[in-house]
């Protein structure tokens, strides 16, 4: 932990991604509150953080000193206020909805010392459209972290044209800082480095779905077997999940009326029946009998 000016980190939403971006920044030191406003995910996050410490120790990946002093470092709660009123950085991690992420950007420059800075974790979403609710722009930027989260080293900083530069890289820095390999984005674009190679990967993936060339399972072992992914698109879709791929193109699509951003039949119709892979138990796969 060596940020000047860095100690007390907010996580806000607990879901996916925060729960362990929030683990995360608790490992390497930083005193952590992790909030959210759904009760049940707030302690599923919890239960996470009793659970998964014990193993790290248990599989001698950490040590019990680590693993203990981890678990003090971060607390959780639904109260925003109490988490975020003494915080040097919010990290945002709420659902992929703007007008969600405005509310809550508008809150936090109520609630936060006029220092902090408020990052979001969106996947697309670029921060200039969140900034303007606030009185402290060029304190706003994007650092986005990858799904799972505490496996994961790439982080992905993006210095806004509100962002300043300072900024940046102390968001860049502090990525490092937890063991994270960052990059930094000069420029804001839409899906970032990453999420733009994966559209066109996932997009071509559903194509040949669709068409009825292959099956899901077959386009997967292709992916692993031939290009050597760990996992290849429709259980990688599971993974981060199916609704995020949902919203990625609707508004992808609404954005650009380019139809081939507009989310494909099996994405609308597994996202309309809920099925929106590991977080509800059945996706392109079934969970529930792991
Ligand atoms: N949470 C925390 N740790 C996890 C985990 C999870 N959900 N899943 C696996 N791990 C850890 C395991 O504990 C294990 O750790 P150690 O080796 O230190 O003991 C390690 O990861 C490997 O796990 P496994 O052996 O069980 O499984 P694996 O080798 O199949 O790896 C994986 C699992 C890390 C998820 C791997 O399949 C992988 O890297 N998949 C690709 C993930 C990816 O591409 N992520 C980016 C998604 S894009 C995104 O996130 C952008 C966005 O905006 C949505």
């Amino acid at each position: 932990m060596t940020i000047p000016g860095v100690n007390n980190i907010c996580v806000v939403g607990a879901g996916n991604m925060g729960h362990q971006i929030a683990l995360c920044f608790a490992i390497a030191g930083y005193k952590v509150k992790c909030t959210d406003i759904n009760e049940e995910i707030l302690k599923k996050a919890e239960n996470f953080a009793d659970t998964y410490l014990p193993q790290r120790v248990a599989k001698g990946k950490m040590t019990e000193e680590v693993a203990k002093q981890a678990r003090a470092n971060i607390s959780f709660t639904m109260d925003l206020k109490e988490a975020a009123k003494d915080a040097d950085v919010v990290v945002e991690a709420i659902l992929e909805k703007l007008d969600l992420k405005r509310e809550l950007f508008a809150q936090l420059d109520e609630i936060c010392p006029p220092h902090t800075i408020l990052a979001t974790n969106s996947s697309f979403i670029v921060s200039s459209k969140i900034a303007p609710v606030t009185k402290r722009p060029e304190k706003v930027c994007n650092m986005h972290f990858f799904n799972p989260a505490l496996v994961m080293k790439l982080v992905e900083v993006v210095n806004g044209p509100h962002t300043s530069d300072e900024v940046a890289q102390k968001i860049f820095d502090l990525a490092k800082d937890i063991g994270k390999i960052p990059v930094m984005l000069k420029k804001e674009i839409y899906g970032f480095l990453v999420n733009r190679i994966l559209a066109a990967i996932n997009q071509e993936a559903l194509y040949i779905y669709d068409m009825g060339v292959a099956s899901y399972e077959d386009i997967d072992k292709a992916v692993v077997y031939a290009l050597g992914h760990p996992m290849g698109p429709f259980r990688l879709m599971d993974l981060t999940g199916i609704d995020l791929s949902y919203y990625i193109g609707m508004e992808r699509y609404q954005e650009t009326g380019d139809p081939k951003h507009k989310p494909s039949p099996i994405i609308v119709e597994k996202f309309i029946k809920k099925e929106w892979g590991e977080k509800t138990g059945k996706g392109f796969y079934d969970y529930t009998k792991k």
